[in-house]
């Protein structure tokens, strides 16, 4: 699993897998190294690892092949985005078509990229959400493999909304992934 920052949704999924799932959690890789997940991650005997972003200074092919190194290293057979904030190239992401999940808080394909609570809000949408997919090489795109729904309310802010949506993310992305390890890739709709 990539993570950079808290990592919550990495441990929703680390606590997932046990008893009869059929994965197990083989490394935890943050590319920052002030990143909380690490230290969660290590409290919970998961191998982690560092690859920070910054010394490569925009060289990103650079910065991925030291990713890439890296994770060779664990050999994970199914690559979990949770809570990564770098834009992974083609040249990345194509090794792993097929075996690589991202969780996106917002019902894709609306609001791609940052910000996604605030822009649901603005656009006076009544609901928001998360969504997992399949990472392909453009930005927030690849098949739909679920997604969770939250009513948004009068007053809410983006972060009264997150507060709402990011348990749903952590329910949603670990009943995907069980089911995505099983070979099994239809789409799993929630409502919060
Ligand atoms: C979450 O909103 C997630 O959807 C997004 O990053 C945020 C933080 O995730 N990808 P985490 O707590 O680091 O898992």
């Amino acid at each position: 699993m990539l993570i950079s920052g808290s990592g919550s949704n990495m441990v929703a999924l680390a606590q997932s897998m046990t008893g009869d799932h059929p994965a197990r959690p083989c490394v935890v890789i943050a590319n920052n190294p002030d990143a909380k997940g690490l230290e969660r991650a290590a409290a919970m005997g998961i191998p982690t690892a560092c690859v920070d972003h910054r010394p490569f200074a925009g060289d990103r092919a650079a910065f991925e092949a030291a990713l890439q190194q890296t994770l060779a290293d664990h050999s994970p057979d199914i690559l979990c985005l949770a809570g990564f904030m770098r834009i992974l190239t083609e040249g990345f992401v194509t090794p792993w078509a097929g075996r690589m999940l991202n969780i996106h808080p917002s019902l894709l394909p609306k609001y791609k990229g940052l910000n996604t609570h605030a822009r649901a809000i603005e656009a006076g949408d009544p609901e928001a959400g998360c969504t997992v997919h399949e990472v392909t090489a453009a930005l927030d795109d690849g098949p739909i493999l679920g997604q969770a729904r939250v009513a948004i309310e009068p007053g809410d802010t983006p972060d009264t909304l997150a507060a709402r949506i990011l348990p749903m993310e952590h329910q949603l992305y670990p009943t995907v992934l069980r089911r995505y390890a099983a070979g099994n890739r239809s789409p799993v709709m929630l409502n919060g």
